[in-house]
């Protein structure tokens, strides 16, 4: 793979000047992602599914070709089982609020989920849904602690497939199985995931996969839902109104079959149509490509800043286990502050504080930590500079 010619592709890295390396939290966007949101904007900026003029078909036309092409992403069995939602967590609450669970029924998710993941089922205790957590250590998922958590009350297992904070990827297979066995459904939160890993969603067997677009070198403010046919016939949508309806009297509606169903409103059209290219990139590119891009290059930064005393890791000392991310801490430093020294410094951008998973870092006693993402984009000389960037805030401030 020639990163120098993928590179050539975004924007802000053909301005040059920064490192940038926040991409679990937002990655960057190629030409033909922005190129193609353009497109719509300026030559068909009409509503799909409604009316039946020219520009109207082509954005049907569009975004069902968008939907096929995240169907092929995911390793869906059909595009129909693929809902555009307004990003990761309003998938996640989707489920949460439709899957019609009742009080005694019980929801079970690891102990180092997104808040995303996390304060859906904690309101659903307020009515009575019970909340188990199956452990991780150093992000790695205990099966058999999993296993002993299950039993008949659990109706639905929700779990990241790849960590935001230590990188590491669950054994999604087994817990799907081990599961089914029990009677539970499973959700995936595959939002740190999809465009940096292949992923089956079919071949996993998996119910329900949730997917965060920006997050995919595609555009802001759009996410997927996966379910299953039949797990999405059952499921209630969020919200109701125009494009869900096959048709409606005063007092009574049959709403459309899923994905409409779920797709109230006029939607985000250029971000869907975005998404599709996004799509396309990472397919052309490949994903086991961009796997072991990103794998190479955590595993050079690892090198480098275990050298560093003053450093400690989060997450597994194996660099391959943690996708592309890189999660630390500076003794004596407050990850905010070296997130922006790097920033001044030597130009490299990160994230810092607590990722959005409270309370996986407050039952460790930690108040945060820096965490360096990457993508297909970065290469040897960004891990370069931020090493260089971390020695020289250690040197600095911590001797
Ligand atoms: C693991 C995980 N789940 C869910 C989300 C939420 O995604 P979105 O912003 O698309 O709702 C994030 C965002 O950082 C995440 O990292």
């Amino acid at each position: 793979m020639d990163v120098r010619r993928i590179r050539d592709d975004f924007p802000l890295l053909r301005k040059g000047g920064l490192v940038y390396m926040d991409s679990a939290c937002q990655s960057l966007k190629p030409d033909v992602v922005i190129e193609s949101m353009d497109r719509y904007n300026r030559e068909f900026p009409a509503c799909g599914g409604r009316s039946v003029h020219r520009l109207a078909n082509r954005v049907s036309i569009e975004v069902d070709e968008s939907r096929e092409a995240i169907s092929r992403l995911i390793g869906s069995p059909s595009p129909d089982s693929v809902v555009f939602t307004k990003n990761c967590t309003e998938a996640i609450n989707t489920v949460a609020k439709g899957l019609g669970l009742r009080p005694g029924d019980r929801v079970l998710t690891t102990d180092i989920e997104h808040n995303s993941n996390h304060i859906p089922w904690l309101r659903l205790q307020e009515q009575g849904v019970g909340r188990a957590y199956s452990p991780t250590e150093d992000g790695i998922l205990d099966l058999d602690s999993f296993q002993d958590a299950l039993d008949p009350s659990v109706r639905l297992v929700s779990m990241v497939h790849t960590s935001n904070v230590t990188g590491t990827t669950l054994p999604a297979k087994e817990v799907v199985e081990i599961a089914h066995d029990n009677g539970s459904l499973v959700m995936l939160d595959g939002a740190q995931h999809v465009g940096h890993s292949p992923v089956d969603v079919a071949k996993l067997d998996v119910d329900l996969y949730t997917v965060s677009v920006q997050k995919m070198l595609g555009p802001t403010g759009l996410g997927v839902l996966y379910g299953k046919e039949e797990v999405l016939e059952g499921l209630e949508p969020l919200s109701v109104g125009g494009g869900t309806v096959g048709i409606a009297d005063y007092d009574s509606v049959e709403l459309l079959p899923p994905p409409e169903r779920f797709e109230a409103g006029l939607l985000n059209y250029a971000a869907i149509i975005g998404a599709g290219s996004a799509a396309g990139y990472l397919e052309a590119i490949g994903l086991d490509v961009v796997r072991e891009h990103e794998t190479s290059l955590n595993r050079a930064l690892r090198s480098r800043l275990a050298a560093i005393p003053e450093v400690s890791i989060l997450g597994p000392e194996d660099a391959s286990l943690r996708a592309g991310i890189c999660s630390f801490n500076v003794d004596g430093l407050g990850s905010h502050d070296v997130a922006m020294i790097l920033d001044e410094t030597a130009g490299v951008l990160i994230r810092s504080g607590m990722h959005c998973c409270h309370p996986w870092f407050r039952s460790r006693g930690l108040a945060g930590c820096a965490r360096a993402s990457m993508h297909i984009y970065n290469d040897l000389e960004d891990v370069s500079r931020l090493a260089d960037g971390v020695e020289d805030m250690v040197s600095t401030f911590c001797r």
